[in-house]
C-alpha cells in the first residue's frame, strides 16, 4: 500500500516536471532558425508553410500554441495525437524537438 502511494507520488511529480519543462533553447535565435528549417521539412505539408493550417491540420500560429507551456508541446511532438492524424516525432533527437518548439514560440509569432 505504502509502496503504491509512493509510486503514485513519484509519477505525479514526473508528470508535473514534464508539464513545466523549460525549453533549453527558449528565445535562442539560432535554435529558432534551425527549428524553422526543420518545420519546413517535417511539418509544413500538414500545418502549412506559414503555420496557417491546412485541411489536414490546424494552424499553429495561434496563441494556444505560441503561449503553451513548452513541456506540453514537447509531449505533443513526442507522442503525437495518432488517432487524429498528428504523427509522433519521437524519432527526432530531443534537441531537434526543442528547436521546433523554439521556432513555434519565437517572439516574431507572438501576437
Ligand atoms: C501528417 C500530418 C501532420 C504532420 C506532418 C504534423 N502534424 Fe501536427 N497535427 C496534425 C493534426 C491532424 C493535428 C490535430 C490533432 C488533434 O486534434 O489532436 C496536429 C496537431 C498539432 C499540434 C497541437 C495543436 C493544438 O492546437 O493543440 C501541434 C503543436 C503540432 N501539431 C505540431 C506539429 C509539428 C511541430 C510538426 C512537425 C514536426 C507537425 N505537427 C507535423 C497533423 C500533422
Amino acid at each position: 500500500m505504502k509502496k503504491a502511494a509512493l509510486a503514485a507520488l513519484a509519477l505525479g511529480f514526473l508528470f508535473i516536471a514534464l508539464l513545466c519543462a523549460q525549453n533549453p533553447y527558449g528565445g535562442d535565435e539560432k535554435a529558432s532558425r534551425a527549428g524553422a528549417k526543420l518545420y519546413k521539412q517535417e511539418c509544413a505539408s500538414c500545418h502549412g508553410q506559414n503555420r496557417q493550417g491546412l485541411e489536414k491540420a490546424p494552424p499553429l500560429n495561434v496563441a494556444g500554441v505560441v503561449k503553451a507551456s513548452p513541456g506540453a508541446l514537447f509531449r505533443i511532438l513526442t507522442n503525437g495525437s495518432l488517432k487524429r492524424g498528428m504523427p509522433s516525432f519521437a524519432h527526432l533527437p530531443e534537441a531537434r524537438r526543442w528547436q521546433l518548439i523554439t521556432y513555434l514560440q519565437s517572439d516574431s509569432l507572438a501576437r
